[in-house]
């Protein structure tokens, strides 16, 4: 099969969907890959690391998309969805729900989208979207800890205080991989932290992992209200797979929060789970609502990108060696995990969830595999 690696082109984003080890996997597998010249120089690639691998360098995007399968990082931006073929494979985070433009565009290219944030594994889990999830949770703290430095508009607060004087509040909606990660940074920094879900399991795991340290709580509208009140760190990390994200924070539970204190929205790839969530870019991550600074960047890892391909390239290698030699149909009929990540498909949409949210027919991904 050929393969095409493009740059990616979305804000500050340096990340890269395939690293010269997982071109090598697969021209060793009898594959041809074409990677568009500087793909993976920011992370530390030469365009001579690839060729080494077996890759083909290609000098314009146009080039790399003349491929059959497309590996890249996050969805097409306005200029790619020209370059998307009929019966093209496009395998790459999509999150697709929050975003209808995309998805039409999807829809009238007639292509396979599998979105990595939607693939699943034997246990129900999503090893694509996981690896990035550490990452993000992890810099969800970095960031809050930053913005709350009064040189940076906040309240003026360190994390972990000092003797003598109580650290800052860190309040956690949604106790997954993202919440995880991010009471795990806190927490080492001496923050006093919160982490609230609506899954009883998963709050005795959190119990039993972090002890008497973290506090949890069950996640209800009334409980989420009295704990932002006294929030002064604020992380939004809930996730209904594929789903638009539940807007659980309102406008008035955040004019409560003081002035200077800070939301990070990781969940704002599905679309933010509070009513003053908007996306956000690196080159312009915060602004102010009521006071209180929003970070809603939609790419988190894509500042830590060196660590971010990495981590992402180690879980999607299986996946795209999984396509690339036995092509979409017979991959998906055969991988039930694979399949849940086809979100559309020759013109359908294939997500259940998707299809929920932004009003089209389902149609279930074995009828057109
Ligand atoms: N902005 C970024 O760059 C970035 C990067 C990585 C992940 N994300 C996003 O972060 C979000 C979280 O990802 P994750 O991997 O941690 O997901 P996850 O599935 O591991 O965890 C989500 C948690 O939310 C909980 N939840 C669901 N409804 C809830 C409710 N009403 N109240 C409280 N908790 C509730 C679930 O029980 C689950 O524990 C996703 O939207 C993901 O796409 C964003």
């Amino acid at each position: 099969m050929k393969i095409g690696i493009p740059k990616e082109i979305k804000n500050h984003e340096y990340r890269v969907g395939a690293t010269p080890g997982m071109v090598r996997a697969l021209v060793e597998a009898g594959h041809c890959v074409v990677v568009q010249s500087n793909a993976g120089l920011a992370v530390g690639f030469s365009d001579e690391e690839y060729e080494l691998a077996g890759g083909q360098i290609a000098l314009s995007a146009e080039e790399v998309y003349l491929s059959e399968m497309i590996i890249k990082v996050k969805e097409p931006q306005e200029s790619e969805f020209s370059l998307l073929k009929e019966g093209q494979i496009l395998f790459c985070y999509l999150h697709l729900a929050p975003d209808p433009y995309q998805t039409e565009q999807l829809i009238k290219k007639k292509v396979i989208a599998i979105a990595y944030e939607t693939v699943t594994d034997a246990h129900g889990r999503l090893p694509l979207l996981i690896p990035m999830s550490e990452i993000a949770g992890r810099i969800a703290v970095q960031v809050g800890a930053n913005y709350l430095q009064m040189n940076q508009g906040g309240k003026g607060l360190l994390l972990g205080g000092v003797p003598g004087v109580l650290g800052a509040r860190v309040v956690i909606i949604g106790g997954g991989i993202v919440g995880t990660e991010a009471a795990r940074m806190a927490l080492g920094l001496g923050a006093r932290v919160v982490i609230l879900d609506k899954d009883l399991h998963r709050l005795r795991q959190l119990d039993a992992l972090f002890g008497p340290a973290l506090r949890t709580l069950y996640s209800s509208s009334h409980h989420i209200d009295e704990m932002i009140a006294h929030a002064d760190l604020l992380i939004g990390s809930v996730l209904l797979p594929g789903k638009k994200a539940p807007k659980l924070i309102t406008e008035t539970m955040i004019e409560r929060m003081g002035e200077g204190s800070v939301f990070v929205d990781v969940a704002i790839d599905q679309g933010g789970c509070s009513e003053t969530s908007r996306p956000t870019t690196h080159d312009d991550p915060i602004y102010k609502w009521n006071g209180v600074i929003h970070y809603c960047v939609t790419n988190m890892p894509g500042a830590v990108a060196k660590i971010s391909t990495m981590a992402l390239t180690n879980a999607t290698m299986d996946y795209v060696l999984l396509l690339a030699n036995h092509g979409w149909k017979r991959a998906l009929l055969n991988h039930k995990g694979l399949r849940d990540g086809l979100n559309v498909a020759l013109g359908n949409v294939t997500n259940a969830s998707v299809a929920y949210d932004l009003n089209y027919e389902y149609v279930v991904p074995e009828s057109v595999c």
